[in-house]
């Protein structure tokens, strides 16, 4: 059988030099688990308009819908602020995940013991935090027509809309049920049902889906603006959260800083099985570009490994695999092994992003 094939795209800004660090363990799995994948590499974002005036184009969005996991970096970056918006090296990103249907984008935010200390909330808050936003990712207001800027009278009007159809409701709602039976059997669902019909329809249908199949799993509903605050007064309430793709981006930023910073959250975005039974899957850290350290090898590799890991629990079925490498970061981080991002503690040093490379690869060896 041939290896499962990936394709790579580290996209701008900090993207390059933190995917180079999953690159290196990608090929410790090779060389010392057997674990050999086909791996190719193309362009996202700034770097693919530099080249193609396009931030996606044709071939390359053709390669991730036939490989089994695409991994990326992130795109953007202020060289690219003033292109137009149709080329904009985000559209590339939210191409990918529109075309290929990743419904389901789950952000875990789980705080390292080694971190407690870090998050700008009290340790008590904060300690043992694992909880998982599933946010909606192919509609909603990111996608809803009519959009655009258009001429009223004497001025423009800026728009967008929020559309959700009661099946894409449905097809999240089960990813989080089925999340959460393999969890701590709780969804709390977050909308805005008190302003907006498409919350009051998002209420309906999750319930609707909970009562008539997932009965077992212990359900609440949230506003969103209420769950923002709870997510800060006490995180631990939660275990999966069900939320749109607005109030995802939103809330789950917010909870990057939960676990201490936003180079250590991963992310997986799936969507429907594909016909070897893998699901359409692309996995980038929820950050972004990192202009302001970008180039510097200054940049946390942590959230980009994490969703390495993920990749291997959720596209490979190799939870095993996925623990080992969760485990080899946790030691670095309890080892007080820290780039810039997560100093706090006095007279520590920073590591660079490829010495914290260096870091989990000497830990994976070690836990052989
Ligand atoms: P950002 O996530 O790039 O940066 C926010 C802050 O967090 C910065 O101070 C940055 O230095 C820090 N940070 C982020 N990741 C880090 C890491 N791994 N290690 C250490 N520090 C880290 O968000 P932004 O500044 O709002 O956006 C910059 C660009 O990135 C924009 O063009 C935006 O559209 C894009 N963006 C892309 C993605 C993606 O590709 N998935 C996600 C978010 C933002
Ligand atoms: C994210 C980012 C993206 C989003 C941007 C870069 C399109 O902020 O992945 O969280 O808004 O979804
Ligand atoms: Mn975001």
């Amino acid at each position: 059988m041939s290896n499962p094939s990936l394709l790579i795209l580290p996209g701008d800004g900090i993207g390059p030099e933190v995917m180079a660090q999953v690159r290196r363990i990608i090929d410790w799995y090779g060389d010392k688990r057997g674990m050999r994948f086909d791996v190719s590499e193309d362009l996202v974002g700034g770097c693919a308009y530099d080249k193609h005036g396009t931030p996606l184009h044709d071939d390359t969005m053709a390669k991730a819908q036939e490989v089994d996991a695409v991994l990326l970096g992130a795109v953007g970056g202020p060289k690219y602020d003033k292109l137009d918006f149709s080329v904009k090296p985000e559209r590339g990103l939210l191409r990918l995940r529109k075309e290929m249907d990743l419904y389901a984008n789950l952000r875990p935010a789980q705080c390292f013991d080694a971190l407690a200390d870090f998050s700008s909330l009290k340790k008590d808050v904060v300690a043992g935090l694992d909880i998982m936003i599933i946010r909606e990712l192919t509609s909603g207001v990111y996608f809803g027509e009519p959009r655009g800027i258009v001429k009223e009278g004497n001025e423009r009007v800026g728009i967008n809309t929020q559309r959700y159809t009661e099946s894409e409701i449905a097809r999240v709602a089960r990813s989080a049920f089925e999340m959460a039976r393999k969890r701590g059997n709780k969804v709390c669902s977050m909308e805005k049902a008190n302003v907006m019909e498409s919350g009051i329809l998002w209420r309906d249908v999750v319930q609707e889906i909970h009562d008539a199949e997932y009965p077992d799993v212990e359900l609440s509903h949230m506003y969103a603006d209420a769950g923002a605050m709870q997510l800060t007064r006490w995180p631990k309430q939660f275990d999966v959260i069900v939320t749109d793709n607005l109030f995802g981006d939103l809330l789950s930023d917010l909870a990057a800083m939960l676990t201490g910073s936003l180079g250590m959250l991963p992310s997986a975005s799936l969507g429907a099985p594909m016909a070897n039974g893998r699901p359409k899957a692309l996995y980038e850290p929820v950050h972004g570009s990192a202009p302001d350290i970008a180039g510097q090898n200054k940049a946390n590799p942590i959230a980009c490994v994490l969703s390495f890991a993920m990749a291997l629990r959720y596209s490979f079925d190799a939870g095993d695999e996925a623990d080992r490498l969760e485990k080899a970061v946790e030691k670095v981080l309890a080892d007080g092994v820290r780039t810039a991002d997560l100093l706090g503690e006095e007279g520590v040093t920073p590591v660079s992003t490829s010495e914290m490379g260096d870091a989990i690869l000497a830990a994976l060896d070690a836990g052989l």
